[in-house]
């Protein structure tokens, strides 16, 4: 192990809860340029901190350091620029309307993206003058920390930010908290729903807190014959594989149109053999480690499932995997019927189902199958279909020729 953290009680979260609320009057009433500034000088220590971060990230979540310091830093950083520069400009951007702030925001996010989950949370929640009681996942609350740290150094005044570490108990006496105005929360469905019923009930005022809810996704990727498949199969290996396939909107289901099934089928064999597995800490390394033995095991119950129901799987080469850490070679199943389980449920791992259709309303209605809807990726060269498909797949954001486009 690489340290301890502690497991914050609920009397941790009243003490975190009190001192947001102590700093929400004077942190509202700044001047939204002089908010900005502390939200820009955050931006910039993180960019002069960032090859820490990288490390430090992928030390504690087991994502590849190329992805951290490429991806996950970078984009920490640009949204706390993004979010500085809105800080001003609220109140032009809804005529008629003066924003004001929510108060006392309790955040909890998961470990897939720790420190960019963080930033997605509180840069926005600063910029619009409310403060702040995060709670880090269990397993990645390392760079939280270190960015708790960041803040002390720029000098944000105490109580604005304050970090609970600790479990899904921690979490719980977070969103249970009559001081907490509203509650965000990013993880898995199930914990999402149990959180949306203790939230309904109404604070000892009468009032009620205000909820947000990121959840689960089993998003699609449509590729039409008419693709550029190249592109498309470098696409689809992003969209998937991409830190271990730990990511919501993972495009896990693709569904490929009939007449080019077969040239997908072994471009997608081709490029994933070349995929490298292994030490998160090695900067070629594509594929790091499965976040915790749990979502490991998770991960294989799933593959185990998916060749016991008759889907038939191909893996990504047959070097050996380090013998420490939680390992999962990348792989995708063909043949597989909508019915099965690994074509319904979120697995949240390098596991791709592969699927066919041929027409585009056929793609459409398979795609559209699903209780989730958080992202799709469409991939042809006609414009035409690009505005017919887009269109009608429910999905919160639809890619074109594209994925992964996180831009704040
Ligand atoms: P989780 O939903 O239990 O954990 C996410 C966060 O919620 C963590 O900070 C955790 O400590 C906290 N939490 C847990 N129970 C809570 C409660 N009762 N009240 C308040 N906070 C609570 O997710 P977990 O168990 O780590 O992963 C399970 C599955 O969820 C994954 O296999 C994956 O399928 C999905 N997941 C989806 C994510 C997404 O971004 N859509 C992120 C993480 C997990
Ligand atoms: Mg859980």
């Amino acid at each position: 192990s690489i340290c301890e953290v502690a497991q914050a009680s609920s009397r941790d979260v009243d003490a975190a809860v009190a001192a947001a609320r102590g700093a929400l009057r004077g942190w509202s009433a700044l001047a939204p340029t002089e908010r900005a500034k502390y939200i820009f000088r955050i931006a910039r220590r993180l960019q002069e901190r960032a090859r820490e971060f990288a490390v430090l990230e992928t030390l504690d979540s087991g994502k590849p350091i190329k992805e951290s310091r490429d991806v996950d830093i970078p984009l920490a950083a640009a949204h706390f620029f993004y979010y500085a520069g809105w800080a001003d400009k609220l109140e032009y951007a809804f005529p008629g309307r003066t924003p004001r702030p929510v108060g006392v925001c309790g955040q909890i996010i998961p470990w897939n993206f720790p420190l960019l989950m963080a930033a997605w949370k509180i840069a926005p929640a600063l910029a619009c003058g409310n403060t702040v009681v995060l709670k880090p996942a269990e397993t990645t609350p390392l760079t939280a920390l270190r960015l708790g740290e960041i803040f002390e150094e720029i000098g944000l005044p105490p109580g604005v930010v304050n970090i609970v570490t600790g479990d899904g108990r921690t979490g719980a006496a977070l969103v249970a908290h009559d001081g907490v105005d509203k509650i965000a929360f990013t993880g898995s469905t199930e914990v999402g729903k149990r959180i949306a019923s203790a939230v309904a009930a109404p604070r000892s005022d009468g009032s009620l807190k205000s909820l947000t809810l990121e959840l689960g996704g089993k998003s699609a990727n449509i590729i039409f014959e008419d693709a550029s498949l190249d592109q498309a199969i470098e696409g689809i290996i992003s969209s998937i594989y991409f830190n271990q396939g730990e990511v919501c909107c993972a495009g896990s289901r693709l569904f490929v149109q009939e007449s080019i099934l077969p040239t997908v089928i072994t471009k997608l064999r081709h490029r994933l053999a070349s995929l490298r597995v292994g030490d998160p800490m090695d900067k070629n390394t594509d594929v790091g480690a499965i976040n915790s033995r749990a979502q490991m095991e998770k991960v294989n119950h799933y593959i185990n499932l998916g060749t016991h129901e008759g889907a038939i799987r191909h893996d990504a080469g047959t070097g050996d995997l380090p013998s420490r850490g939680f390992y999962c070679r990348p792989c995708f199943f063909t043949d597989v019927q909508p019915s099965h389980t690994i074509a319904r449920e979120e697995i949240f791992g390098p596991v791709l189902s592969v699927m066919s259709f041929r027409t585009p309303e056929e793609a459409l209605l398979r795609a559209n199958n699903t209780p989730y809807g958080l992202a799709a990726g469409i991939w042809t060269d006609k414009g035409s279909k690009i505005f017919e498909v887009a269109r009608k797949l429910k999905a919160g954001v639809v890619w074109i020729n594209g994925t992964n486009q996180f831009d704040a």
